[in-house]
């Protein structure tokens, strides 16, 4: 069984811009997306939470504090609130100005310049805040662009069930005892591990592409760990330096 994402015999690793291209650019901005794409990123990953008032929303940390002028937990902020806030000062004066934008807004981007996500449904998310997050995905006409990955296993659960037309992932800080038992049971198209788990075991990538089932590495933003990922026949890179591994690609 092949999911349609393990990567075809001498084709290079997809090319997965970590919070847009956040090495060059405020992270999870509209300006990322567009320097990740000029970079020729295949994707796009981003982290998204609701508001207070349930506006699924593109921001990695938990509260706003570290990438805007803001203070507070995202989930206590409202949209409109969220929409005051400047979330691109603190990375260079020059992208003063830059919002956070919400999920709907990042689709219309990726839709009508070009793109696809992988969408990373960040913390606890109740079924109807999954929900929320697929009727969104459905109103801007991406579901065939949007892969959507988690650390937490509920998340995973719910958005299966709510739309199993969507591919999703798995992202783990340590490996499971059986991977591909963990991505049976999830009905996982993608088993996504960090570089140092996957370094414990790395012949778990063989194991996986037997069962049909793809890997995505994070984070990685060396040449030469990149190359070790190549060798192992991992199928997506997440980095935060994308216009330098699609080069690496291309010289490769
Ligand atoms: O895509 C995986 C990676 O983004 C997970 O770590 O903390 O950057 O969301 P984090
Ligand atoms: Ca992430």
């Amino acid at each position: 069984p092949d999911s349609g994402y393990l990567r075809p015999e001498g084709a290079p690793m997809t090319v997965i811009a970590h919070r847009g291209a956040s090495s060059a650019a405020p992270e999870n901005t509209l300006v990322a997306q567009e320097v990740a794409r000029r970079a020729g990123a295949d994707f796009v990953e981003n982290d998204v939470q609701p508001s207070s008032d349930g506006v699924p929303f593109v921001l990695h940390d938990t509260t706003v504090d570290r990438t805007t002028p803001g203070t507070g937990p995202i989930r206590s902020l409202t949209a409109a609130q969220l929409k005051t806030l400047d979330a691109g000062s603190w990375f260079a004066p020059h992208f003063a100005g830059a919002a956070l934008p919400t999920l709907a807004e990042q689709l219309a981007d990726l839709r009508t310049r070009g793109g696809n996500l992988l969408l990373e449904i960040k913390g606890a998310h109740t079924r109807d805040q999954v929900a929320t997050i697929v009727e969104v995905i459905r109103a801007e006409r991406m579901t065939g662009r949007v892969f959507v990955q988690s650390f937490d296993v509920d998340a995973l659960r719910y958005t299966r069930d709510l739309a199993p037309e969507l591919p999703t992932g798995l992202l783990r800080g340590t490996l499971d005892a059986d991977p591909v038992a963990t991505a049976r049971e999830l009905g996982l198209t993608a088993y996504n591990p960090s570089g140092a788990a996957l370094a414990t075991r790395p012949g778990i990538v063989a194991d996986l592409h037997a069962a049909g089932i793809a890997v995505m590495v994070w984070t990685i933003n060396s040449p030469a760990q990149w190359k070790q990922l190549d060798d192992l026949g991992v199928d997506g890179v997440i980095t935060d330096r994308p216009a330098e591994l699609a080069g690496w690609n291309a010289a490769g």
